[in-house]
């Protein structure tokens, strides 16, 4: 599978037409917790998905309640198949119609690997997980990748293989400034190498205590501000609860499942007498939050479509 010129593996772009990265220079802005919840909503929904887990620390297993169970292989069937440019080998199933290939130590091990066994090979390098990805892709109607932070080598390779950026931010200055700054760097670089076709569908507010279009337009700033006037940012907003942040990640529940799992909380009286205790119940607010979670699903269902229609 190689042009050419014997270094660059050829892609076929038109199979990895659904594939979004989830992307920021920065840790902790809920990329994580995004690509979970955008995959397993869209599986729970009929499509087809698959979510890769792009990271050392394999969280996105954490997420969906695999991480430390018989699946979890540390990302090495993942590490593996990226640097020998064989097809990815997904756990099948994780969900209803939701596929996934486990990250955690290898893939953090990765990028030394790669580069050692492609030396002066950057593009090559940085296309090996669209090599992977599009041996299977065509299973899948979507894709989602979740990627590290402050991790150029892992960033590349999925930008490298995405058609769409999606960057969830905070909603502090200085965060923006540091990790889209970060990506913004990553992203023009992979297009201009590699991958032109790579698209920002949007940046998403993550973990706001507040929706108020105040907020929104400070953030909007912030954002032109490293990113250029015009730079899209999705409507939905992702509430602040730290309620259902602990419950969902401990329970390996995604937030519209946290959300069911309200529906069978212990009667207060049970609480009252002892039979159940606090810690079975599930909070409220995990309908709000899974309201947002499929608000913001929606919109980029919506806007890939609309763009996709764009460019024909
Ligand atoms: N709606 C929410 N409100 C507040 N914190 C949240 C929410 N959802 C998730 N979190 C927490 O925010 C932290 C960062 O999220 P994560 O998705 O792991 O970010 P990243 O992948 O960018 O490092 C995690 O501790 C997560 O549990
Ligand atoms: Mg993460």
């Amino acid at each position: 599978m190689l042009s050419d010129d014997e270094d660059i593996p050829v892609v076929d772009r038109a199979s990895l037409g659904r594939v979004i990265a989830v992307a920021n220079g920065k840790g902790g802005v809920g990329k994580t917790t995004l690509a979970a919840n955008v995959a397993g909503l869209a599986a729970a929904d009929g499509a087809r998905v698959l979510a890769v887990d792009l990271n050392g620390q394999g969280n996105l297993g954490l997420d969906l309640g695999i991480r430390g169970g018989q699946a979890d292989d540390d990302g090495r069937a993942l590490a593996e198949a990226i640097a020998d440019g064989r097809p990815l080998a997904p756990v099948r199933s994780v969900r209803p119609e939701l596929d996934m290939c486990v990250g955690g130590t290898s893939v953090g091990h990765l990028p030394a690997l790669l580069s050692n066994r492609y030396q002066f090979q950057a593009e090559r390098q940085a296309l090996m997980l669209a090599v992977s990805l599009q041996q299977v892709a065509g299973d899948y109607d979507l894709v989602v990748i979740d990627s590290p932070p402050e991790n150029p080598p892992l960033q590349q390779l999925a930008l490298a293989a995405a058609r769409w950026l999606v960057v969830p931010v905070r909603s502090d200055r200085a965060s923006i400034h540091d990790g889209l700054g970060g990506i913004a760097r990553q992203f023009a670089l992979v297009r201009k190498k590699v991958n032109p076709g790579l698209e920002l569908l949007g940046v998403a507010l993550f973990a706001s205590g507040s929706s108020s279009r105040a907020i929104r337009r400070e953030v909007r700033h912030d954002v032109e501000e490293v990113l250029g006037a015009g730079a899209p940012m999705f409507e939905a907003v992702v509430r602040h609860s730290e309620a259902v942040a602990r419950q969902s990640r401990s329970r390996g529940l995604l937030v519209h499942e946290l959300e069911q799992a309200a529906a069978a909380n212990p009667a207060f009286w049970k609480l009252r007498t002892g039979e159940a205790s606090r810690d079975q119940v599930v909070t409220a607010t995990s309908a709000s939050v899974a309201e947002d979670m499929a608000a913001l699903t929606r919109e980029m269902f919506g806007r890939m479509a609309e763009l996709e229609g764009d460019g024909q």
